[in-house]
């Protein structure tokens, strides 16, 4: 038998109505006329105390690093185009992109990898016979080592940046990585300076940062802490930095690698590390501990990066502010075998990682970037302030054109993401001394879960400013703040704002500003500051 439709169809202009499609619009008009009608959410009220006469550790600007692997269009036409290409470049590398990376001040680059670092060799990309080779880990595509340590070093010089090179301890050697650091920085007089002059560079080049390793337990080699933990010794007490400029000032600082999660598999990695370097002798030394955590519900089944509803906006946010309790378990065993914090959780990996684009290679991890990617930012990047003594650098993945990047490139054409804008408005935290806020973030509730609904971090300048950095979690409530500045009074305050209409807005080529920062008002009255943050954005504002 077959069902009757209940409507009868009706001829609109040309097309022939299906009952079902009759049905929907229906519907879809009652919705919108009542959504019209409803009153508008009622604002949140949150209240929020800062007394910035009380002040924390230094908010390192090297928590708003960049990573740049060669994977997919990471380096290749998304830094480098070559001499000859018509897009506008500085000796190959492409003028736009520098410029939009001076824009936001990246403090290090942590290069060439990833999984690539563990099977780069430094050789094969300097000279004027490159080696050609494949990228196994990612597409298995042609690497033709155009970009290597000459092209990377004047990357960072023209976007103002310091190097954090990863030294391959998988398929490498101590003496591979050693010569590699030799040749970057030992004087014109040896023979790999001379090397180094004869391609171009004369003067030392800076490193400031040494990951020794990636991902050890993973795509680095699959070792066991212990095993890592012998190598890493000998890397670290034979890799030397011979510039004459960071012998005493600005030493270069080691990155062992650390966890890569939380849970015992994880805790036992970090328990090794910190352990033996409690006994350290004067032979070996590491400055820093690498933390990897990136924002994924389900390995198997990833979300999507854009075309999502509030479901899964909620579940992705939800599942970011698990970096705040990583840090904690990573941190407390720190504390035992470090009291004084000398060794640095690095988290030199973090960022949304969703399913591949539909028709892109799956190996080049292409993702759109969405507001809901803006709002993890800074929710992340409030993280590592509130443990700024402990975390003193962090790098999201990656820098243009894979994971969560700042930068999307097709050939000629650029587009800023949500997640540039963040890095951008943040600025003025780079190097700013923590100012703690007292709030109560209230709770917002999607589905089964709860999140806390706003979020904020504060911190002074090197002029004396006070800046806040508000994010309202709630794709459908704005919140009214109000900000007491504890035995201080304020004249203005102002800043941007950035959201958008909906929860997975993005920027195009065609349309590059949908989620882009617009001025933002606050009152002043006396120690008061008024202002209403719009639901699903995040705020940055200045109190003078
Ligand atoms: O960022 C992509 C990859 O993720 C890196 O190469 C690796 O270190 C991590 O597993």
């Amino acid at each position: 038998m077959t069902s009757r439709p209940s409507i009868t169809c009706l001829r609109f202009t040309r097309v022939r109505c299906a009952p079902a499609r009759l049905a929907r619009f229906v519907v879809a008009l009652g919705l919108a006329l009542a959504a019209a009608l409803a009153p508008a959410p009622a604002a949140a009220q949150v209240e929020i105390v800062i007394d910035a006469s009380k002040t924390g550790p230094k908010i390192d600007r090297h928590l708003f690093g960049q990573f740049a692997e060669h994977l997919g269009k990471g380096i290749y036409e998304g830094v480098w185009v070559g001499t000859g290409s018509p897009i506008p470049n500085t000796r190959g590398i492409r003028n736009d992109v520098v410029a939009a990376l001076k824009a936001i001040k990246v403090p290090n680059v942590r290069w060439p990898g990833g999984c690539f670092a563990d099977e780069y060799h430094w050789r094969k990309g300097i000279g004027r016979a490159r080696s050609v080779t494949l990228n196994p880990n990612w597409g298995g595509v042609i690497e033709d080592n155009t970009f290597g340590t000459h092209e990377f070093m004047d990357f960072l010089g023209q976007i103002g940046s310091e190097a954090f090179l990863s030294v391959n301890l998988g398929t490498g050697t101590p003496q591979e990585a050693a010569e590699w650091l030799e040749y970057m920085t030992a004087s014109p007089e040896t023979t790999l300076g001379r090397e180094r002059a004869a391609n171009g560079r004369t003067e030392p080049y800076k490193v400031a940062f040494l990951g020794i390793g990636n991902e050890s337990w993973d795509c680095g080699g699959n070792m066991s802490p212990e095993y890592y933990l012998s190598q890493m010794k000998i890397y670290s007490r034979f890799v030397r930095n011979f510039n004459p400029a960071q012998q005493d000032a600005q030493q270069m600082l080691r990155i062992a690698v650390g966890p890569g999660g939380s849970g015992p598999r994880w805790t036992a990695w970090t328990e090794t590390i910190m352990k033996a370097w409690q006994r350290h002798t004067w032979s070996w030394d590491i400055e820093g501990l690498s933390l990897h955590n990136y924002t994924v519900v389900d390995w198997n089944a990833k979300h999507k990066s854009v075309g999502f509803g509030e479901a899964e906006y909620s579940q992705i946010l939800k599942t970011t502010l698990e970096m705040d309790r990583i840090i904690n378990e990573h941190a407390a065993i720190m504390d035992r075998y470090d009291p004084d914090k000398k060794v640095a959780l690095v988290v030199d990996e973090w960022g949304a990682w969703y399913a591949p684009l539909p028709a892109s290679n799956p190996g080049f991890l292409v993702q759109q970037n969405s507001l809901r990617d803006a709002v993890l930012a800074a929710l992340n990047l409030n993280i590592f302030a509130r443990h700024a003594d402990r975390v003193r650098m962090a790098n999201i993945a990656q820098m243009v054109n894979v994971l969560q990047a700042m930068i999307i490139t097709d050939k000629e054409k650029m587009v800023l993401t949500p997640t540039y804008h963040v890095f951008k408005m943040y600025v003025p935290f780079q190097d700013a001394t923590f100012v703690p806020v007292t709030f109560d973030a209230g709770t917002y509730t999607s589905g089964n879960m709860t999140l806390p609904r706003v979020d904020a971090i504060a911190a002074k300048d090197a002029a004396g400013t006070l800046w806040i950095a508000l994010t309202n979690v709630d794709p459908n409530r704005p919140a009214d703040v109000a900000v007491r500045l504890a035995g201080a009074g304020a004249v203005s305050a102002a800043g941007e704002t950035l959201t958008a209409a909906a929860v997975d807005a993005v920027n195009t080529f065609e349309a590059p500003r949908t989620v882009a920062p617009k001025p933002i008002s606050a009152k002043v009255q006396g120690d008061r500051v008024a202002l209403t943050l719009a639901p699903k954005s995040v705020s940055v504002i200045s109190v003078r």
